[in-house]
């Protein structure tokens, strides 16, 4: 009787002094997963890193072997890039991210947990989550990707009959860009001009054809595009010179 009391006095001892252990790991140092940007732009064709972090990061000895690390898509829970057993786990990564996604190693361990995602394209813009869990707990944060395509050289095509010259750009990219067709003096030529966007959804493209036409004779203007997402600003001045074209 005296000995199983004793026993009791000792579990129950070691219980509380478990629980304290317990209490203090879950309430001084909760795990804290943040991240440093929570809305990015990555271009078609371009890397992007989508960064998080998290704290506090493993000990002295870094032992990353409690890491479960998982990247998914918020809106259908797409496994974009999943680390456990101190690897990769690609089995369960959704095929859109096969082969384009890399995580930091040697950071995972800083608590970097940054992936890299590479040739971008339309169908990576969206939510995505960065899910941590080790031994401190498990917490998440989520980023917000917009996706845009540089609006490639314009291709320009001039055509001339006896009266009119007709001056046309031809360009591709994304989103729909804001198109303006400026004289010698600045001034907005908009009404001698037709811009036509066609969109093709699946590509994340825009095909964008702007034409100028104008009388047939010396001519000096400039034909701007501009893409706000990406801050691209193309400025193309064409030139005309010569007496009349044909004839
Ligand atoms: C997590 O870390 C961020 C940045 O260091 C801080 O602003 C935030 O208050 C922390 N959140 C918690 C729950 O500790
Ligand atoms: C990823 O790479 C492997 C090995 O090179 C290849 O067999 C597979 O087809 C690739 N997957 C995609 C989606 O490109
Ligand atoms: C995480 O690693 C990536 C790649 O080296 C780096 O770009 C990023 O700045 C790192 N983040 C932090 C918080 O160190
Ligand atoms: C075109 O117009 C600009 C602005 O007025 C002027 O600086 C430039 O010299 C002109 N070029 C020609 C060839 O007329
Ligand atoms: C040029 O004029 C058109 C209408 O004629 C107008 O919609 C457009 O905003 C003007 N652009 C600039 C840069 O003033």
């Amino acid at each position: 009787m005296h000995e199983v009391g004793y026993h009791r006095v000792v579990h129950n001892t070691f219980l509380i002094f478990l629980s304290v252990i317990i209490i203090q790991c879950s309430y001084a140092d909760p795990l804290n997963v943040t991240v440093p940007q929570s809305r990015l732009t990555a271009a078609r064709g371009h890397s992007v890193i989508l960064g998080c972090e998290f704290s506090p990061v493993f000990g002295k000895n870094p032992d990353i072997s409690s890491l479960v690390l998982t990247w998914q898509r918020k809106e259908d829970n797409r496994v974009v890039h999943s680390f456990y057993y101190e690897q990769n786990q690609l089995n369960t990564q959704n095929f859109a991210y096969q082969n384009r996604t890399s995580l930091f190693r040697n950071q995972l361990n800083k608590g970097n947990a940054s992936v890299k995602i590479d040739n971008v394209g339309v169908q990576d813009a969206g939510h995505y989550l960065c899910i941590v869990s080790t031994n401190q707990g498990t917490d998440r944060a989520e980023l917000q990707l917009d996706y845009g395509a540089f609006y490639t050289e314009p291709r320009l095509t001039i055509s001339v009959d006896s009266s009119d010259i007709s001056v046309q750009y031809e360009t591709e990219g994304f989103p729909a860009p804001e198109v303006m067709w400026k004289g010698g003096h600045g001034e907005n030529l908009s009404e001698q001009t037709t811009t036509s966007m066609q969109s093709d959804e699946g590509m994340g493209l825009y095909h964008i054809k702007s034409s100028y036409t104008a009388p047939n004779k010396p001519l000096n203007f400039t034909f701007i595009l501009k893409n706000q997402l990406l801050h691209q600003h193309l400025q193309r001045p064409v030139i005309i010179s010569g007496k009349q074209l044909t004839k």
